[in-house]
């Protein structure tokens, strides 16, 4: 779908000019010219340069096939963090900011060097949940795990950049971690949708990691294994928080409260949905 964008044409033109929603307009031109929002609006008389106009056309050509955005610029904002994204990774989702802050609020907070809080992430794809809590709580061992190298590349360099501790283990599940090895919080966001489910074929879900989407079964069987496995390694009275789709919340706390949890509950996302279940261990 080639635009053509003429080179030579000002820079407040081409914004006028482009195809997308003017948010994206703005994103992708600030992506080809290395200009900010501000130079933006203060260079618009300056013509495009060659270079720009053959970047800006390919930028603005990926987005008209569907791209997500968030892929053609490698980043996307986090919790108040910017993190480096690519097709090894699920998008963090502005949902996800809530399983974030359920698992702050349950970790210990007396902060006395003995007690250093305890964090498992689990299918950490670009680290969004692990890197949000250890740079809100630095004092906190964050231990985060993938079964893709693909992906734990990325979350070392998002963990890196955002100057937040975290272990990294390529692990299926609980496969790698050490007999008796504990957490005040385990969370996850797994995947969570059914083999065949028409939304793997819609919008950005088209280009992400089908193994960080789908468990190939029902949408409940990752759940199911985090359920059976977190016992294991949960102190007592430790917390399991799940995001899951938007129609398995009962599903979930049923699993939960079949597996001997307490406190099970849901809690509802910004549009109202409930997203995110969870329950306490007591042993
Ligand atoms: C829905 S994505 C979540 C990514 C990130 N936590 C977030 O919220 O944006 C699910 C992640 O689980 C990982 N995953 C899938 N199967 C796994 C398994 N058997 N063991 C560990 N991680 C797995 C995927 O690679 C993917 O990174």
């Amino acid at each position: 779908m080639a635009m053509a964008i003429q080179p030579g044409t000002s820079i407040a033109a081409v914004q006028a000019g482009l195809p997308l929603d003017p948010l994206e307009n703005r994103i992708l031109l600030c992506h080809a010219t290395g200009l900010t929002r501000v130079q933006l609006i203060t260079q618009g008389d300056r013509p495009l340069t060659p270079d720009e106009a053959a970047r800006l056309d390919d930028l603005v050509a990926r987005r008209l096939r569907g791209e997500p955005i968030a892929y053609i610029v490698g980043r996307r904002e986090f919790f108040g963090l910017d993190f480096q994204v690519g097709p090894a990774v699920l998008i963090p989702r502005p949902d996800t900011e809530l399983i974030v802050e359920l698992a702050l609020e349950r970790l210990p907070q007396d902060r006395l060097p003995q007690n250093t809080p305890r964090l498992l992430d689990m299918g950490t794809g670009s680290g969004a949940i692990a890197v949000a809590v250890a740079h809100t709580r630095p004092d906190t061992a964050v231990t985060a795990l993938d079964v893709s190298p693909d992906a734990l590349a990325v979350a070392q360099a998002n963990a890196a950049a955002n100057g937040a501790r975290v272990r990294f283990l390529h692990s299926s599940w609980f496969d790698a971690l050490a007999a008796g090895e504990m957490f005040d919080v385990i969370a996850s966001n797994p995947p969570y949708i059914a083999a065949g489910d028409d939304h793997l074929a819609q919008g950005d879900l088209r280009f992400e990691p089908v193994g960080a989407l789908t468990d190939h079964a029902d949408g409940l069987s990752a759940l199911r294994t985090i359920i059976a496995g977190s016992p294991r390694h949960l102190v007592p009275g430790g917390w399991l928080l799940l995001e899951h789709g938007y129609d398995q919340a009962e599903a979930v706390r049923a699993l939960l409260a079949d597996a001997g949890y307490t406190e099970v509950q849901s809690w509802c996302d910004l549009a109202g949905i409930e997203r995110v279940s969870g329950g306490r261990f007591a042993h």
